[in-house]
């Protein structure tokens, strides 16, 4: 809930907020008022099951200590659907976020965090007894991630088109509030274009080598299989952790080398496309021509998916349509003339011109659509981390914020009234 505020800045004295943006992929961290976040940790973190009490020891955090290979470390995330499942590694991450990144004792500093709008309330509640009473916060304030996006966007009222790594969502904002009714997922986002890049370069049979693997290699021409030697002394490690490693190769295969169509899918427009050449870490070389656009043109048909199978795999517009649906029609008219895109997966190239030229097909003539979104790569991924930044930076947070007093005091009861 963002409304009523009231734009004076705290003073370059006051204690700033620390903000959490979370997300299945990775968690922006940084200080309230500040250009940008500080850090993008990995939600990925690497844990040996074989430590049982020493939590300090037991989880890898961070983009380094993960990309180690280790004996025994698996990969594990404690976002499950958007959600925190597993509560010792998100306290990982956070003793880590603390520690390396904001240096400062939580107990000195007031946190605003995003959350998931389908979050559950025994969640919302678990999350903010954890944070008074094993961090110590001063203050806390959980609030909506599309909100928050909305806000980074200087709006209140928003529909909220939001492509990550796990969902592809499209919810409605109103006066600053979810309408809970019109949240709409679909499957189909960056771990589903990630999927159909591994179904393509197993059928190219091209086998992924992550880096940790490769001591050297040669140049090598086009399409002639890689001269590369291994790195000696490599520790046996798990499945989970080299998939993981496998899974990083592919986001940067995805960044440089995938693009959205223009318009529908098809194979002769496609072959006008020039080829994109990639190396991969183990120095073998190849060119994509048509399989550039058409691996990704399940975000928006997905009827040319093979073998799709999961009812909740929308294309992006259906998403769009269906959550303004749901929704009042005396609101319908404010939503599409305020459409943000957001997520990383928005940022494969050509995915917001594909929007702005299909959606407008679907939409009543009498609407008037409006989409907006962010240019800036690190803004359009972390909008909510932008937004939340904002808010947390203006005059009124502080009294918007559940105090240590009020949560001994009330409990569980100012979770719902302070942050609904
Ligand atoms: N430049 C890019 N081109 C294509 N895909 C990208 C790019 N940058 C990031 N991605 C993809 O975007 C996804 C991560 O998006 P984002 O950071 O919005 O997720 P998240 O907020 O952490 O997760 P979620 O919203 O699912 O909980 C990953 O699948 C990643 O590979
Ligand atoms: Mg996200």
């Amino acid at each position: 809930m963002i409304r009523n505020y009231y734009i004076v800045f705290l003073g370059s004295d006051d204690i700033k907020a620390v903000v959490f943006d979370i997300g299945s992929y990775s968690i922006r961290v940084g200080t309230a008022g500040e250009d940008g976040p500080q850090a993008d940790i990995p939600t990925t973190v690497g844990v040996d099951p074989g430590i049982q009490y020493d939590k300090a020891n037991k989880y890898y955090v961070g983009s380094n200590a993960i990309s180690v290979p280790t004996e025994n470390m698996e990969a594990s995330s404690p976002i499950k659907n958007g959600l925190i499942e597993d509560w010792d590694s998100f306290q990982a991450i956070l003793d880590y976020a603390y520690r390396t990144i904001i240096k400062c004792k939580p107990s000195a500093c007031p946190l605003l965090m995003s959350e998931a709008a389908w979050n559950t309330r025994d969640k919302r509640e678990k999350l903010m007894e954890l944070m008074f009473e094993r961090y110590n916060l001063p203050a806390f304030f959980l609030s909506k991630s599309p909100t928050l996006t909305a806000f980074a966007n200087g709006r209140t009222t928003a529909l909220i088109v939001d492509s990550g790594s796990t969902y592809t969502t499209a919810i409605p904002v109103l006066n600053g509030y979810v309408v809970p009714q019109g949240i709409v997922k679909s499957s189909l986002a960056g771990d589903f274009i990630t999927e159909q890049c591994k179904e393509l370069f197993a059928e190219r049979n091209i086998e992924i080598i992550p880096p940790y693997m490769v001591a050297s290699k040669e140049s090598v021409r086009e399409e002639e299989p890689a001269i590369w030697q291994s790195k000696e002394r490599v520790p046996p490690v798990t499945r989970s952790w080299h998939n993981y490693m496998c899974n990083c190769v592919i986001s940067d295969f995805k960044a440089s080398v995938l693009r959205v169509s223009s318009t529908l899918y098809n194979e002769n427009v496609a072959d006008t496309l020039p080829d994109a050449q990639y190396e991969f870490p183990n120095g073998y070389n190849c060119s994509f021509g048509t399989e550039r656009l058409r691996i990704t043109e399940g975000l928006f048909d997905p009827s040319t998916v093979k073998g799709l199978t999961d009812k909740a795999a929308h294309g992006v517009c259906e998403t769009v349509m269906k959550s303004i649906s749901l929704c009042d029609p005396g609101i319908r008219k404010a939503l599409y003339s305020s459409v943000v895109l957001t997520g990383g997966n928005t940022l494969l190239e050509g995915y917001r011109d594909r929007l702005i030229r299909e959606l407008p097909q679907k939409i009543p003539q009498d609407m008037k659509l409006k989409v907006f979104a962010k240019q800036n790569p690190v803004e359009r991924r972390a909008n909510a981390w932008f937004g939340g930044a904002t808010f947390a930076a203006l005059g009124a947070f502080q009294q918007m914020c559940i105090s240590k007093q009020e949560y001994d005091e009330e409990g569980s009861q100012c979770l719902e009234r302070k942050c609904p």
